[in-house]
Formats: C-alpha cells, sequence, structure tokens
C-alpha cells in the first residue's frame, strides 16, 4: 500500500483530496487530480468554482485546510510561495501584475537574481519569443492590455518553472496576441513543459489542452479529453447550461 507521503512515478504534480473554505463558503471541496509532464491541462468551471484558489493553494499563496499537494513527487503544501517558486512551480494572475513604470524588458530583470548578462539574455529571448522585442524599453503602462499579460507570462518563464499555472491568461486579449500567446503555450509543451491553463473560451481551450478538469462548487465533477467534457451531461449542467 502507498503511504501517504509517497506518490506514483511519472506525475509531475499530485493533488489528493484538497480542501479550503472561507469562512462558510467551501471554496475547494475534497479535489484530488494528477498532471503528467510535458501536457497542456485546462481547469474549468463557472465563476466563483474554485479555480484561483486551487492555483492560490498549489502555490502557497494560501493555506489548505486538508489535502496534500505534491510535486516531483515531494510535499509541497505548506511551503512559502517563494519556496514552491523555487521548486519550479510558475504562475500568472487573473489580475495584472507588471510594473507600468518599469519597461518591458525591466519587469523581466527584476524577477530574477541570476547575473545581468545571463538575465539579459534569456530576457531577449523570452521577448522574441512572443513577439514583443520591439517593446523592450516601453514603459509596460503603455502597452496594450494584451501586451501586459504576454509580458506577464514571459516574465514567468523568466525562471524556467517545469509547470506553468496560467489563470485566464487568455480573457481580454485580441485575436492576434491570442495566436501568439496559443502558440507559445504549445512550443513551451513541445519543450517538455506541463501547462494548467483556466481559460472559459471553450474553443481556446478545446484547441489547446489534451485533457480537462471542471470544477463546480470547489468539487472536481469531471475530468477527460475536451470532446468527452463537452458532453458530459454534468458539465454541461454545471457549465454550459447556467
Ligand atoms: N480570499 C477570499 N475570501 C473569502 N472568500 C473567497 C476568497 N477567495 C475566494 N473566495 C470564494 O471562494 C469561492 C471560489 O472563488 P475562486 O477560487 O476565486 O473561483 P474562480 O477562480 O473559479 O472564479 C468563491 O465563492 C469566492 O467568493
Ligand atoms: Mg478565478
Amino acid at each position: 500500500m502507498k503511504s501517504s507521503t509517497e506518490m506514483d512515478d511519472g506525475h509531475l504534480l499530485e493533488i489528493r483530496d484538497l480542501s479550503k473554505r472561507f469562512g462558510g463558503v467551501v471554496a475547494v471541496n475534497r479535489c484530488s487530480l494528477v498532471l503528467a509532464p510535458g501536457k497542456i491541462y485546462g481547469l474549468i468551471g463557472p465563476n466563483g468554482s474554485g479555480k484561483t484558489t486551487l492555483f492560490n493553494c498549489i502555490t502557497g499563496l494560501e493555506r489548505r485546510d486538508a489535502g496534500e499537494v505534491f510535486f516531483r513527487g515531494e510535499r509541497i503544501d505548506g511551503l512559502k510561495p517563494h519556496q514552491v517558486a523555487h521548486r519550479g512551480i510558475g504562475r500568472t494572475f487573473q489580475i495584472i501584475r507588471v510594473f507600468p513604470e518599469l519597461t518591458a524588458l525591466e519587469n523581466l530583470l527584476v524577477v530574477t537574481r541570476e547575473p545581468f548578462e545571463v538575465a539579459h539574455r534569456r530576457a531577449q529571448e523570452l521577448l522574441r519569443f512572443v513577439a514583443l522585442d520591439r517593446l523592450q524599453n516601453e514603459y509596460a503602462g503603455n502597452l496594450s492590455y494584451g501586451q501586459q499579460k504576454l509580458l506577464e507570462f514571459i516574465r514567468v518563464l523568466m525562471r524556467d518553472p517545469e509547470l506553468i499555472l496560467l489563470d485566464e491568461p487568455a480573457a481580454g486579449v485580441n485575436r492576434t496576441l491570442l495566436n501568439e500567446l496559443l502558440a507559445a503555450i504549445t512550443r513551451l509543451r513541445d519543450q517538455g513543459k506541463t501547462v494548467l491553463i483556466v481559460e472559459h473560451d471553450m474553443k481556446v481551450v478545446m484547441g489547446l489542452c489534451e485533457k480537462l478538469f471542471v470544477l463546480d462548487y470547489g468539487e472536481k465533477i469531471a475530468e477527460g479529453p475536451p470532446g468527452v467534457i463537452q458532453a458530459d451531461p454534468r458539465v454541461v449542467e454545471a457549465y454550459f447550461g447556467r
């Protein structure tokens, strides 16, 4: 039998029976899920179904009330956000957190303690990665909303995370920049990275994700390939039906 501190080989992230409540609200309810490396996963569910709270519990921003989180076989629940980041998990926020008074390039340089040359080279690579290189010296505050979201996305990549959690990265982003973002996510996967993305646009999710997890009132009500999920009556009721 498996002990509670062991996990199966081959999993990058495993969440077991995670729960988080805020007063009387159960934001995440006994949620379990497993991510294998090198794949793109989607996390969907109605507003308030616990998606962001789940991200917050994984990344140490919120303390879970119950359950366990394993990353590369080690417990990470209970770690501080910077410790989780250091283990190799990066995340973006639903609300943009770039520094408007710094340039695009500076926004990337401030998140690393690597030697300047190394950081500078990586920052420029990443700006090219999402076609923002010509805007590197522009103040982030002058960039469009979509460009700021792309900047926040590559800022997460500065630390070369193995697992990338994206909280609604496509919301409010125009078609051109969205395609840039989706192509970049796919290239990351091709490099062996793992991505878990919260996204409402089913067309985006269907085209991008190998597997979806569906939350409703904090509970995982379904998981599977997008085509199967879209036809699941419980999901239709919870998500598409409202
Ligand atoms: N810091 C908080 N304090 C109190 N309630 C919260 C807090 N964060 C989230 N919630 C509640 O938890 C539930 C899940 O919210 P959230 O994780 O933001 O959902 P989603 O990201 O799926 O829209 C909601 O009912 C929300 O109101
Ligand atoms: Mg949210």
